[in-house]
């Protein structure tokens, strides 16, 4: 494919396997030659990695491809071509539609084809042809991408399970990423193993529907999620263990114990219930009401009663009265989260609850947002608040934003700060809180390096 050496720019939008993939794509095309740059300007190649999820996401990209058309132009001007190519949910949904109404745009390829990014990019540059990749392959993308690097982040992500099987009536996600698949657990193991020797302490497992993982043990039965994370569990490097996200109706007695048993798994769950009320439940095909919820919520704190909470929760769903938002409301204060996502309904195209009727004035979504989110941020201070005072266990990642200063996680997954050397970066030290800002907690580095 590429003779010289070229530069690759990836901008990110949406969730976290967004920025997995986006990993995952710079490792393939570093095996051709693409370097990375945060410099749009100066790339050969630019990839927007797209999200479907709410509001105009389509529309956004088209923005977002008006200015990369700016600076193809420049570069033009220089002498130098830039190749654009659309990643993500979006190209997934748009397709051909997107060559039609972007005539910058060369490449638009789904999630499901990442592991031909080489290839289809040599189509374009060899071939002069503008490609749309947007099936769902037969064969397995995660064995045609290349073996993780070798040097990896303290805190790393891999994707065990993709696609959603639940057809919630507001969610573009079961058409834009497919069917539930979940990936060997072998290849998991893998990977781990090899993040682990790169460097990595903690590894928190992606999918959309994480807790519905089925993926195919060595033994040749389909393992569950709980006995995938028993497995991590015994490589010694990897001290910590997260998943997200997860749907009620998938949290089984296995995995609510193992939040008892295993203490490699971090005490933080985000579990999303979208809505109090239980007939906007049903509208939205939950599968669950309000109740089941609540219930669910005791028995994970029973097993692990310190665990921290988190949810997404939209107002304005199609139908939505007052005295359902109230129900959403009751919700959360019988909960108690340390955090949330909470959103304003969005109707997507081709989506059952669009075609909905009574869909919620703009105005009332806004205000019902408004107050929601007063509420979770209280409650979220109210948590934060609470480890004021205690010791906990932090993961250090990076340098903080002010020199001298590192910047990790709790075990609540909180941001922490500290004053502490470089070297601490990658290690989990006990940390004094001492107080707790807006958006990270303040601490005060108190050991060594814990052995
Ligand atoms: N409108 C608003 N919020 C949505 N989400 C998904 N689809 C929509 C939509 N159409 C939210 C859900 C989901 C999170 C990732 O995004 O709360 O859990
Ligand atoms: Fe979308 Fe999550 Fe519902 Fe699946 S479970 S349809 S990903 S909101």
């Amino acid at each position: 494919m590429a003779k010289t050496p070229q530069k690759l720019h990836i901008k990110t939008f949406g969730c976290q396997m967004n920025a997995y993939d986006s990993e995952r794509m710079a490792e393939a095309l570093a095996e051709h030659g693409y370097t990375p740059t945060d410099d749009p300007a100066e790339a050969d190649l630019v990839i927007l990695n797209t999200c479907h999820i709410r509001e105009k996401a389509a529309e956004k990209v088209y923005s977002e491809l008006g200015r990369v058309r700016a600076l193809k132009r420049e570069r033009n001007a220089h002498g130098l071509d830039t190749m654009i190519a659309v990643a993500g949910c979006v190209a997934q949904a748009e397709g051909q539609e997107m060559l039609e109404r972007a005539g910058v745009v060369d490449l638009v390829v789904g999630p499901q084809s990442y592991h031909e990014l080489p290839s289809l990019i040599g189509r374009v540059r060899e071939g002069g042809e503008r490609v749309v990749a947007t099936d769902f392959p037969a064969e397995d993308k995660f064995l045609a991408l290349p073996e993780r690097p070798t040097r990896s982040q303290p805190s790393a992500f891999i994707t065990v399970q993709e696609g959603c099987d639940k057809f919630c009536t507001f969610c573009v996600v079961p058409y834009t990423r497919g069917a539930e698949y979940s990936r060997p657990v072998a290849a998991i193991v893998a990977e781990a193993e090899r993040l682990a020797r790169g460097g990595a302490r903690e590894i928190t497992l992606l999918g959309q529907n994480v807790n519905a993982y089925r993926g195919e043990g060595p033994d040749g039965c389909d393992w569950s999620l709980a006995k995938l994370l028993k497995r991590l569990a015994t490589i010694a490097e990897i001290e910590r263990l997260r998943y997200t996200t997860s749907h009620p109706r998938d949290m089984d007695d296995e995995l609510i114990a193992l939040h008892g048993d295993e203490p490699k798994l971090m005490p933080y769950l985000h579990l999303p219930f979208q809505a109090g009320s239980d007939r906007i439940l049903t509208a939205m095909n939950r599968k669950h009401t309000a109740r089941d919820y609540a219930e669910l919520v005791e028995r994970i704190r029973t097993a692990r009663p310190d665990i921290a909470l988190s949810t997404d929760i939209i107002v304005g769903f199609p139908g939505e009265t007052d005295a359902d938002f109230e129900d959403t409301l009751a919700l959360v204060r019988r909960v108690g989260f340390a955090r949330a996502f909470s959103f304003k309904y969005s109707a997507r195209p081709g989506t059952p609850a669009a075609s909905l009727p009574h869909q919620v004035p703009e105005r009332i979504a806004r205000q019902r947002l408004h107050s929601l989110q007063s509420l979770l941020d209280e409650e979220a201070k109210a948590f934060d608040a609470a480890t004021v005072g205690r010791k906990l266990k932090v993961l250090f990642e990076r340098q903080g934003r002010k020199p001298g200063q590192i910047a990790g996680r709790s075990p609540y997954l909180q941001a922490v700060h500290g004053e502490g050397p470089k070297d601490l970066i990658g290690q989990i030290v006990d940390v004094d809180i001492v107080s707790a800002g807006p958006n990270s907690l303040t601490g005060v580095i108190k050991s060594g390096i814990n052995p």
